[in-house]
């Protein structure tokens, strides 16, 4: 199959378009590199330096049959002081790119959503039916996308299938085509942070609140490994008909806190976890964790590898890029 991957100079979506090659598809990646890395997008596929939005008089001379998802704007934070930015890049972005696909007859499409639309929920683990009620302009432009996703296929035959991400984590090592892996320049995420925190380049990590209702005070999430979630895309891809559009979460089912993953980065790295605990982040559930049902119905997907795997594989990942100049000059990794 000839794919479209937008956003694939980034974390998931390099991960997903080396694996579509690994597969023997052929890979075009769009990416604006805002917050992408060139050096990120595997050697095997053709890569643009373009936005989604401008694609349009391209489109159709890259002979496409369907198109992953990925070019966003996804800081939770960040959205809730510039959501202009968000809806305009994430809902008019996509937008622009499905009437581009419709203009020039591309009649599929996998979107990367995100578990920010269910926003925080009553019940655990969060099925797909559970009401949307998004607790940040990030998470409302997701949900807005997969709206509009429902309605372009019922009216226009596309095969859409939204993928709602729990919390990604760990890297994608091939034989042959490089090492892929999270990289942020503004890193928010609790792994990479406690990795940094351990390699002595974050100073302590920031443990963002102790006295959630959970079992031991700090939030629980489902951490789910990026090779697994790769896997989930390709099958993704064949899935569904023309006119259907399916929302299916992406988690393992099962949550660990933020001391329970600081205890595998221990494990993982032989060092502590130097923590400063603090208050509460804005917006953060006590509790986030996916019923997978619906993957394992639909994709015939199960995830199979564990937090453990994710922090090494992120902690091997980081370790190999400490080997190369960093792109500002510096060394600093965190
Ligand atoms: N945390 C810390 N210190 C840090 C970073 C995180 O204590 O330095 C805590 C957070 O407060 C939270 C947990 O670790 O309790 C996980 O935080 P992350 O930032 O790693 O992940 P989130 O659960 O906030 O966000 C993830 C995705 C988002 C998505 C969201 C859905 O990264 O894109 O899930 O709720 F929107």
């Amino acid at each position: 199959m000839r794919v479209l991957v937008t956003g694939g100079a980034g974390y998931i979506g390099s991960v997903v378009a080396a694996r579509l090659i690994a597969d023997g598809h052929e890979v075009v990646v769009v990416d604006d590199l805002s917050t992408g890395h060139a050096d990120a997008v595997p050697p095997g596929a053709v890569f643009h330096e373009m936005s989604v939005a401008a694609l349009d008089p391209v489109l159709g001379d890259w002979d496409i049959e369907a198109v992953v998802h990925f070019a966003a704007k996804s800081l939770v934070g960040e959205s809730t002081t510039l959501p202009s930015a968000y809806w305009r890049n994430n809902v008019v972005g996509t937008i622009a790119l499905l009437d581009s696909m419709r203009a020039h007859g591309v009649g599929r499409i996998v979107f990367s959503s995100s578990a920010a639309t269910y926003g925080q929920q009553g019940d655990e683990p969060i099925r797909e039916d559970a009401p949307a009620r998004p607790s940040s302009p990030y998470g409302a432009t997701k949900l807005a996308i997969d709206l509009a996703l429902t309605d372009y296929a019922r009216a226009y035959g596309l095969a859409a299938t939204s993928l709602r991400y729990f919390n990604v984590a760990g890297a994608f090592e091939t034989s042959d085509a490089g090492f892929y892996g999270e990289r942020h320049d503004t890193e928010t995420h609790l792994i990479p942070n406690a990795l940094a925190a351990v390699a002595g380049s974050g100073g302590s990590l920031k443990l963002f609140g102790t006295d959630y209702p959970t079992p031991d005070g700090t939030c629980v999430r489902d951490y789910i490994h990026v090779i697994d979630l790769a896997d989930a895309h390709v099958r993704a891809l064949s899935a569904g008909e023309p006119g259907e559009h399916h929302v299916v979460n992406l988690g393992s089912g099962s949550g660990s806190s933020v001391r329970e993953v600081l205890d595998a980065v221990e494990r993982v790295t032989g060092t502590p976890v130097p923590v400063e605990e603090g208050p509460r982040r804005a917006g953060d559930p006590p509790v986030l964790v996916a019923s997978n049902q619906k993957a394992a119905d639909l994709l015939g997907w199960h995830p199979v590898l564990d937090l453990t795997t994710m922090v090494d594989d992120a902690w091997r990942f980081r370790n190999d890029r400490a080997g190369e100049p960093a792109e500002d000059g510096s060394d600093d990794l965190s």
